[in-house]
């Protein structure tokens, strides 16, 4: 599925009927997260970047369309995508492109480090509250980038080359991580970032720039160094496993009380994520790129989970863990320290049977016997996410619109969660 055009938003919704339990494979899908930055840093490439283990997700053909806007050619082959980005032309990325996703601003780094300038409007994304960009912002405008804020457009410019300094962030923020390593892997001189994030994400990006030629050091850890070379040639590149869909599968079947096999993870990048379905009371096993779990009956609460920046608990597993807490036999207690406004699936959750209380960050689960099928909708990816492992837990039919939120993070949901049993089926509403 590629959307070319303007994104037609279709009344589709999701028909689960649970429970049913859940058994059989899953292969785990390309990141996301991964994928959004390296599609960027294909800009930056010389010659052809060939990134395989691409998802099919709404958000991964807007940043295909960013590339096209722009000038390069992208093709699709299944899941690998190949980027010309020698015909690299436009410096302006659209408003209607810009708003479609949070992380069309990584591209900023890397169009003024090619083109010396840039014209962009401040990106969209998931009402998660508010989600600033002046970390970004203020580390390009220290590397020399001048950028003029007005009517909502930032228009860029640099004269000559971006220039490596000491950055030093105040939140270890992945998109502004990602934006200084694009915008540094090029400039002159060095950069050193320190408060950097940490995030598996950075890492698939420090692997991408140096297998193009580019000197960065240090990914994984708080301080990165960057030495800026002259260009970027071109590579082959495998997107790493996606944590988050892993971490969602693991909750549908903890929530129908499953056993299931996950293939293509890397269990390293969800070390505090496999504690929590163990407290819950899954059995886990890993061996190679595969991970088992099979869940009891009714599962036990899940205690405190708070998200914090990696290697912390991911906010972004936060939602589809705490629907499958809400089928706990105890209570378990949330505290979301990453974004805002980011339990918005607790009151969809509600609607279901589920006992929420939710003050500012912290969110109390008071786990029930048994949900029951209703009408929800998603109100953003994760809390999708967070819907529809609930829906599969919950005694009946539910209803889950509001799709396109799904869309842009998991490829083909329904699809994989048949082929384990499950009884799901995407219907036009
Ligand atoms: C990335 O968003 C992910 N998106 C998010 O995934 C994820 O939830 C988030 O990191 C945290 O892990 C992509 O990688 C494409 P941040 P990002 O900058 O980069 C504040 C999903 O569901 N902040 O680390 O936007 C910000 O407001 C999503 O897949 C500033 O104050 O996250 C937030 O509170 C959604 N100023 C916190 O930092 C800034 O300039 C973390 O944001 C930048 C961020």
């Amino acid at each position: 599925m590629e959307i070319t055009g303007e994104r037609v938003l279709t009344l589709e919704v999701l028909r689960i009927q649970g429970p049913g339990k859940l058994s059989g494979e899953i292969s785990v899908h390309g990141a996301k997260n991964s994928t959004l930055p390296l599609l960027a840093a294909s800009l930056l490439c010389k010659s052809e970047a060939v990134l395989h283990n691409c998802p099919l997700l709404s958000d991964v053909d807007t940043a295909v369309r960013i590339l096209r806007t722009l000038g390069c050619r992208v093709r699709r082959e299944g899941h690998t995508l190949t980027i010309d980005s020698s015909t690299l032309s436009g410096d302006e990325i659209p408003e209607n492109l810009m708003r479609e996703m949070r992380s069309s601003i990584v591209f900023l780094g890397a169009v003024v480090s090619r083109l010396g300038k840039a014209r962009l409007s401040f990106p969209g994304g998931c009402e998660l509250g508010p989600r600033p960009i002046d970390l970004h912002l203020a580390a390009l405008r220290k590397m020399g980038l001048h950028i003029r804020e007005d009517h909502g457009c930032l228009e860029c410019s640099v004269p000559g080359r971006l220039r490596g300094c000491p950055i030093s962030l105040s939140f270890p923020s992945v998109g502004a991580t990602e934006n200084v390593m694009l915008a540094a892997v090029c400039a002159e001189g060095s950069t050193i970032l320190s408060n950097a994030a940490r995030e598996p994400e950075i890492c698939d990006l420090a692997d991408f720039l140096n297998a193009c030629g580019g000197r960065v050091s240090g990914a994984g850890e708080s301080e990165i160094v960057i030495q800026g070379v002259e260009s970027l040639g071109g590579c082959e590149h495998q997107v790493i496993p996606d944590r988050i869909v892993a971490a969602t599968y693991l909750a549908a079947a903890a929530a129908t009380g499953s056993e299931l096999t996950l293939r293509h993870v890397d269990c390293s990048h969800l070390q505090l994520v496999l504690p929590v379905f163990e407290e819950a009371g899954c059995s886990l096993r890993s061996q190679g790129k595969s991970l088992w779990i099979q869940a009891p009956e009714r599962l036990r609460p899940v205690g405190n989970v708070r998200t914090m920046p990696y290697p912390g608990f991911p906010t972004d597993a936060q939602a589809p863990v705490m629907a499958m807490a809400c089928l706990a036999d105890g209570t378990s207690l949330f505290v979301e320290n990453i974004f805002e406004s980011r339990y918005k699936h607790a009151g969809e959750l509600m609607r279901l049977g589920a006992r929420i209380k939710v003050e500012g960050r912290v969110a109390v689960v008071e786990g029930v016997p048994a949900l029951s099928g209703a009408p929800v909708q998603a109100p953003d990816l994760r809390g999708g996410a967070a819907l529809l492992v609930a829906g599969l837990g919950a005694q009946g039919t539910t209803l889950l619109s509001g799709l396109h939120h799904l869309d842009r993070g998991y490829e083909a949901v329904e699809k994989a969660l048949a082929s384990v049993g499950a009884d799901i089926r995407r219907e036009t509403a």
